[in-house]
């Protein structure tokens, strides 16, 4: 008879043959910033999670950082919204002004930005909307100049989110434009128009007014084929780093693409998968820290390289305390 059980008696025989070991610097945190000053407060769908004004960032980031955690990703919820989304390149938008606090304060963290435009819009897509529709090309000139802003601000890794086509290549021609070239693109390659969105978008207040997001995010019953295409461009386009988005649910396409791809694979375990977790824990249905930390060895299990999760700082924390 097998006895494949034999090397699963000793937790320490276990420990050896681990093969998916997250590290705290795989993680990265995602942050959000806020208007206005002296304003910590608690996110209520994502807890654990708080809108920080820039003041107090610093100190929430810093606690982060000494967690063990390498890199925040920045998302911002500004003072003003218009038709074009245009607080998202100003140079002292709330981004730009947490980019410049963190990179004087925090030296040696990798600051990394989203980049899209419908926490900025007053309608709440993600690209320029003409006619009721989204003006793909219009779109790309504003992304190009956010992630510029974003840039000269210290952000040493850009992050497309909107899935317009075409923005890695403008977002890349720009940033070489200025002489940029050391800023990194992250692009969300792969990402699908997902309902495990919701808390994120009442914490960014970025929902759609009317429509949704289904004429340019990823429709779930397209497989890998479309996944695999979106990452091919995004790296010829110029693409650093390729994401999938989310995680969980995704896995096979994260699979795909890692085998698929010569540059790092980044896997975003989104508000809903977090918020999920949370909710299930509360009402006494599972152990949150053991279903967090089965769901991100799953993850990067399948080929994440890194995970960015509203998690890492707590999960780094634990992790530092397991090794005693
Ligand atoms: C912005 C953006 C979204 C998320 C990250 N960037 C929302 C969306 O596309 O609708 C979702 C993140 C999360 O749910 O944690 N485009």
């Amino acid at each position: 008879m097998e006895r494949p059980r034999r090397l699963r008696l000793q937790p320490v025989m276990r420990q050896m043959l681990a093969e998916a070991q997250i590290r705290p610097s795989a993680l990265i945190q995602p942050v959000f910033v806020v208007e206005g000053t002296g304003i910590e407060a608690p996110i209520p769908r994502l807890p654990g999670v708080s809108h920080y004004s820039v003041d107090r960032l610093v100190d929430a980031v810093r606690a982060v950082a000494d967690a063990g955690i390498r890199a925040v990703l920045l998302f911002g919820v500004p003072g003003r919204k218009d038709a074009q989304g245009s607080a998202a390149w100003a140079s002292d938008g709330v981004v730009q002004r947490a980019c410049a606090a963190l990179r004087e304060r925090c030296p040696g963290l990798i600051l990394m930005t989203d980049l899209c435009l419908c926490a900025y819009t007053d309608h709440g897509h993600c690209g320029v909307v003409r006619s009721g529709c989204i003006d793909n090309d219009a779109t790309l000139a504003l992304l190009a100049e956010t992630a510029l802003s974003q840039a000269k601000a210290g952000a040493h890794v850009v992050a497309p989110s909107d899935m317009m086509d075409g923005r890695v290549g403008a977002i890349r021609t720009a940033l070489d434009a200025a002489a940029q070239h050391d800023v990194a693109i992250m692009s969300y390659a792969v990402k699908y128009a997902s309902a495990f969105y919701g808390p994120f978008r009442e914490a960014q207040h970025s929902s759609p007014h009317e429509g949704d997001r289904r004429s340019y995010q990823m429709d779930p019953a397209r497989g890998e084929r479309e996944a695999l295409r979106e990452v091919r461009l995004d790296i010829e386009e110029g693409a650093d780093m390729v994401m999938v988005k989310p995680a969980l649910p995704y896995l096979d396409i994260l699979r795909a693409v890692r085998e698929a791809s010569q540059v790092p694979v980044v896997a975003y375990q989104v508000s809903g998968e977090y918020a999920m977790i949370e909710a299930a824990a509360q009402a006494g249905s599972l152990d949150r820290t053991a279903a967090l930390w089965e769901s991100l060895t799953a993850i990067h299990r399948a080929g994440a390289d890194l995970i960015i999760t509203y998690a890492a700082a707590e999960m780094a924390r634990k992790m530092a305390v397991d090794k005693g």
